[in-house]
């Protein structure tokens, strides 16, 4: 986005940091891990973590952006004259870097079976159909893998090179109410199938027996990483907006669109299940195993499914080019002129770290340690770790260095009348909330 450019309308700004932040997180982890951590009980965590620590935290990081407008290595020191605070900023970039290495595996995931199901479709042979895919197959397949997330990689990198996100943003007004309508239709599909209600229940009736201490960990940090918390993403979108933003409004309107996406992924997956013989705790191969098989089941079931893949690598490159745009404004400085060298340097890192964590899927399956493959592990320390020590960090700064009366002019004419209570809650509640799921975490 070069200079500090401005959005010019509110709707402007929500779809644009939605666009960043609705994406893998909200469709392809959320699923896989409520199906891990128990279904309804995981939703109920979710929504709780989401509402009441996701929400304020978001505000929060919005109205940092707005007050300090510029790029997220430089704005801790430029609110609060303390120059190693920026290292708050660092932590985010350090987060998205290592997010988007291994992002790009699902995102590579996803161009290898849109170039498969077209294969299908440009050969019209009848033999080959959707439930042929072999997920197993693909993603233990090194090269087939590489070269996926290369695409990936390099798709986001001219993107970012060019320019023109810009441009992206309006295509995103259509694209994503197609995603919402492609998700509902596969929704109104699954809810179909034989044995649909067990899947219905299963993610929507909590059991007290499924919560685990486990799972709220990865209920929280699911959370964090759907709304994009601790690693300074959404501060930068709100650095962008113009005074007329409604900071409190824009949050909540992330907040809820993630929900719906994330509920909706849930409910197009689990009352398939049973049909298909599958089980809750697949795993991240999860939407990439049941959706093939629910499209085929449909009347040009190949097409829809191509059409719905391109809206889903739609929505994951808006988020996978945001990654990227963080570390080329930290690392110009915002000034285009290096734009297109600090873009490709920092896509061969994210080629060289996303490889060994395209291979914790295939030769690199059994290398296990700490939060298990090289894959999880690198989810692991930025969703559990660098995310919420992130988060704490601005809290830190928020609730104790900048003034209240600024924070709350920030807000403007987006009346915000539970701004004492917000407040507070940043000040005194979530530092000790999130050190406390630290402190769990140790334990676990
Ligand atoms: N929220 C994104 C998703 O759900 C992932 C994400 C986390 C992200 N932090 C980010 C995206 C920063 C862009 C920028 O897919």
């Amino acid at each position: 986005m070069g200079k500090q450019s401005q959005w010019k309308s509110s709707t402007g700004f929500i779809l644009a940091s939605a666009g960043s932040a609705i994406g893998l997180g909200a469709m392809w982890k959320f699923p896989y891990m409520a199906g891990i951590y128990g279904g309804g009980a995981f939703l109920a965590m979710f929504l709780i973590f989401t509402i009441f620590v996701g929400l304020p935290l978001l505000i929060m990081e919005f109205t940092v952006g707005k007050m300090g407008r510029t790029y997220t290595t430089q704005i801790y020191s430029k609110l609060t004259g303390k120059k190693w605070l920026n290292i708050i900023g660092w932590n985010g970039n350090l987060a998205v870097f290592i997010l988007f290495g291994f992002y790009s595996v699902i995102g590579g995931w996803i161009v290898i079976y849109i170039a498969y199901v077209l294969g299908q479709i440009a050969q019209l042979n009848s033999t080959m159909h959707l439930q042929d895919i072999r997920f197993e197959a693909i993603i233990t397949n090194p090269w087939l893998t590489v070269i996926g997330q290369s695409v990936f990689i390099l798709l986001t990198m001219i993107i970012v090179m060019l320019g023109v996100e810009k441009g992206l943003e309006k295509a995103s007004k259509v694209m994503m109410p197609l995603l919402f309508i492609f998700l509902i239709i596969i929704v109104t599909k699954s809810l179909t199938l034989d044995g649909a209600i067990n899947g219905l229940k299963f993610l929507l009736q909590p059991r007290v027996e499924d919560i685990s201490g486990e799972g709220i960990l990865f209920a929280l940090g699911q959370s964090f990483f759907t709304l994009s918390l601790g690693t300074t993403g959404m501060i930068t979108y709100a650095s962008y907006a113009s005074k007329e933003m409604t900071i409190k409004s824009s949050a909540i309107a992330i907040v809820l669109m993630n929900i719906l996406v994330s509920v909706l992924a849930g409910l197009a997956i689990f009352p398939a299940l049973n049909t298909f013989g599958y089980q809750p705790q697949e795993g991240p191969g999860l939407l990439f195993k049941v959706l093939p098989l629910v499209f085929s089941q449909m009347h040009m079931g190949s097409l829809f499914y191509l059409i719905f893949l391109v809206l889903f690598l739609f929505a994951a490159l808006t988020s996978s080019i945001s990654l990227l745009e963080l570390n080329v404004s930290n690392f110009t400085k915002n000034d285009n002129s290096k734009r297109r060298k600090v873009a490709l340097i920092a896509s061969v890192l994210v080629f060289i770290i996303s490889v060994p964590a395209t291979l914790s899927f295939g030769i690199l399956k059994d290398f296990k340690f700490g939060a298990g493959t090289i894959f999880d592990n690198m989810d692991f320390v930025v969703s559990n770790i660098l995310m919420p020590l992130g988060a704490l960090g601005t809290t830190l700064v928020v609730g104790q260095l900048l003034n209240k009366n600024a924070l709350q002019q920030s807000f403007g004419k987006d009346r915000f009348k539970l701004f004492s209570l917000w407040y507070y809650l940043i000040k005194f509640v979530m530092p000790v909330v999130i050190v406390l799921v630290f402190i769990l975490q140790l334990f676990n």
